[in-house]
């Protein structure tokens, strides 16, 4: 009983098991759940994300965005309320203040 495959017949079976291993590969890539991803788009072709700003062009206040939602990232334009009512979540800005003389 049982299949009984030879060497030759054996290679005729690698292209099949290789496209149909690719297949699954990028199907999986394109479905996978983005879950777990704290930047859901924001420059995601960059390798990292990093923004800089100089002390002396921040003024009086500010307040930089930390919920990766934001249309003006990296500075906060309120967008975490709308995500912390869809997903329950709590996230806000964290929000920096001149201290008055
Ligand atoms: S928009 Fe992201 S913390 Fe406000």
């Amino acid at each position: 009983m049982g299949v009984d495959i030879g060497g030759k017949e054996l290679v005729t079976y690698i292209p099949i098991v290789t496209t149909v291993g690719l297949a699954i590969y990028v199907t999986w890539q394109a479905l996978r759940p983005k879950i777990g991803l704290v930047n859901p788009g924001i420059e995601k072709n960059e390798q990292k994300v990093v923004n800089s700003m100089d002390i002396e062009d921040i003024g009086d206040s500010i307040a930089f965005c930390r919920c990766w939602r934001s249309k003006k990232f990296p500075l906060c334009d309120g967008s975490h309320n709308a995500h912390n009512k869809k997903q329950g979540d709590n996230v806000g800005p964290i929000c920096l203040k001149r201290k008055s003389a």
